[in-house]
């Protein structure tokens, strides 16, 4: 990105013109020092005393020597005179000398304070920002003092330092009414965590509330079935109801997950076959471990919930990361009583290491990551993923020209063992785009 890069560079040739600024200013100041010393000199310096004694041996003409004194006197006046100056000359230099060295100091805690140019200062980062968004953000100072187990007496909001990227759209988003209604702002919001400001402050207002909000439908039936439409508020969505999210996918246009709402659809038969190709069985998966030892795990970018529905009518409690992109795919997977998470795939996974059985995704980890965040996403699966634990990348896309340069040497890289693996090709678009899935089977060494 260019713009940090310009900050960067004009911040050096400010410090540059503050210390050419300076070695003008100590010039000067060296100047008046040695104008000041050389006359210093000249006043006090022996051969100043015009009148040498040898003068003195006529002391006949006793006019001639009042004469004599009269002047030497007037010069004597004259000479202190000029000292009075020099000393009120010497005074101010001093008072120079002394703000300079203040100016210089003031530098000095400058350069000291951003030895580096890329490190900014967090209350830099918080300039322009509203009250509201700096409280949010903190520091707050912690009301029991230094907390060891910390090592700090503050603490900060976990918020992405993304978010100080965008802070019109931080400020924007934190504007609002303390204590009343958000504003409904789901979409912008969300595009906000899309650009990488995950996880967004918290707010002081409360969300819109659903009107005529009916009981959940009770488990296990909440699995399979479509919630009311009194259940959420639709104002982000391009559909107004439940029933358009489940036609849609008879309608031309692209939407994220599209056919994904109607569950009698494809979801109803999705894991539940093995084609010994891309298509894993779920069952199939799960026979790789010990029965029983796949209890708890993640399905990151799991649409509207059905792999965690499949994996809890087999006992195993799966949450569901997704987004909500122009559909209510959190409230959803709520809605059928599996765990949702809105996270997006560019925050560090709030599991601790060495916990999870499984992690599962599909569809969502592909080639449009750049490869570096890719990289720090699996080695954040390996992770959270305990010794044994399975993850299932399901059809991963990419073209044919990236799946043996980038992606295989990655997923190596990262420490993965292969259990299985199966590549094919993507038709759809013709085989001259050289489009590829593959799926695998992948587990976290034991040691
Ligand atoms: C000495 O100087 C004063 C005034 O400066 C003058 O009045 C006086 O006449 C002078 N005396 C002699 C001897 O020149
Ligand atoms: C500038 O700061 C450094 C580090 O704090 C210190 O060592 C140095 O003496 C300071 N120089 C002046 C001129 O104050
Ligand atoms: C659902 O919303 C669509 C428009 O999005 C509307 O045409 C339709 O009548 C609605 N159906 C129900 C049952 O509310
Ligand atoms: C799930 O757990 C319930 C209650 O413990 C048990 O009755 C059921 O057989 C289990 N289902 C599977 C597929 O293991
Ligand atoms: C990748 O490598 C495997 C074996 O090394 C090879 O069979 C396969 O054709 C390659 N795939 C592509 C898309 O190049």
């Amino acid at each position: 990105m260019g713009s940090p890069d310009d900050d960067n560079l004009s911040r050096k040739q400010t410090h540059k013109s503050i210390n050419d600024q300076t070695k003008y200013k100590l010039k000067s100041l060296v100047l008046i020092i040695l104008t000041n010393l050389f006359t210093i000199y000249i006043f006090t310096r022996p051969s100043l005393n015009l009148h040498p004694i040898s003068k003195y041996d006529s002391f006949s003409d006793s006019s001639f020597l009042l004469h004599e004194l009269n002047a030497t006197m007037k010069q004597l006046e004259t000479s202190r005179s000029q000292i009075i100056v020099l000393q009120q000359q010497l005074k101010s230099t001093n008072q120079l000398v002394n703000e300079l060295l203040a100016q210089l100091n003031i530098l000095n805690q400058s350069i000291n304070r951003t030895p580096d140019s890329t490190l900014l200062n967090f209350n830099d980062l918080l300039d322009d920002l509203s009250n509201e968004a700096k409280l949010a953000l903190g520091p707050h100072k912690l009301p029991l003092g230094y907390s060891p187990r910390s090592g700090t007496d503050e603490v900060y909001a976990s918020v992405g330092g993304g978010c100080l990227m965008y802070k019109e759209d931080l400020a924007q988003y934190m504007t609002y009414r303390v204590g009343k209604e958000c504003p409904v702002d789901d979409v912008f919001a969300q595009r906000l965590m899309l650009k990488g400001c995950e996880p967004l402050p918290r707010r002081r207002c409360h969300p819109k509330a659903p009107v005529g909000y009916v009981e959940p439908t009770p488990l296990p039936k909440s699995l399979w079935s479509t919630p009311p439409d009194t259940s959420i508020i639709w104002d982000p969505y391009t559909c107004k109801n439940y029933t358009c999210l489940i036609e849609r996918r008879k309608f031309p246009g692209f939407y994220d997950c599209k056919d994904c709402f109607d569950l009698q659809f494809r979801e109803k038969t999705r894991w539940q076959f093995d084609n010994g190709g891309l298509d894993f069985g779920m069952d199939q998966v799960m026979a790789t471990r010990r029965q029983g030892t796949i209890r708890i795990g993640l399905d990151i970018g799991g649409g509207t919930g059905t792999f965690a529905a499949r994996m809890k009518e087999r006992n195993v409690t799966i949450v569901t990361t997704s987004m909500n992109l122009d559909g209510p795919f959190n409230s959803f997977i709520a809605s059928r009583g599996l765990i949702s998470m809105h996270v997006g795939v560019s925050q560090r996974l709030p599991f601790f290491e060495n916990t999870l059985d499984i992690v599962h995704s599909m569809h969502i980890l592909s080639n449009w990551i750049p490869d570096a965040m890719l990289e720090f996403t699996l080695y954040d699966i390996y992770r959270v993923l305990r010794p044994g634990g399975l993850f299932w990348l399901d059809h991963f896309f990419c073209l044919g020209s990236q799946l043996n340069v980038t992606y295989v040497p990655m997923l190596e890289r990262v420490g993965f063992k292969k259990l299985r693996w199966n590549a094919g090709m993507k038709l759809d678009r013709g085989i001259d785009k050289n489009e590829w899935y593959f799926s695998a089977l992948l587990e976290k060494p034991i040691s």
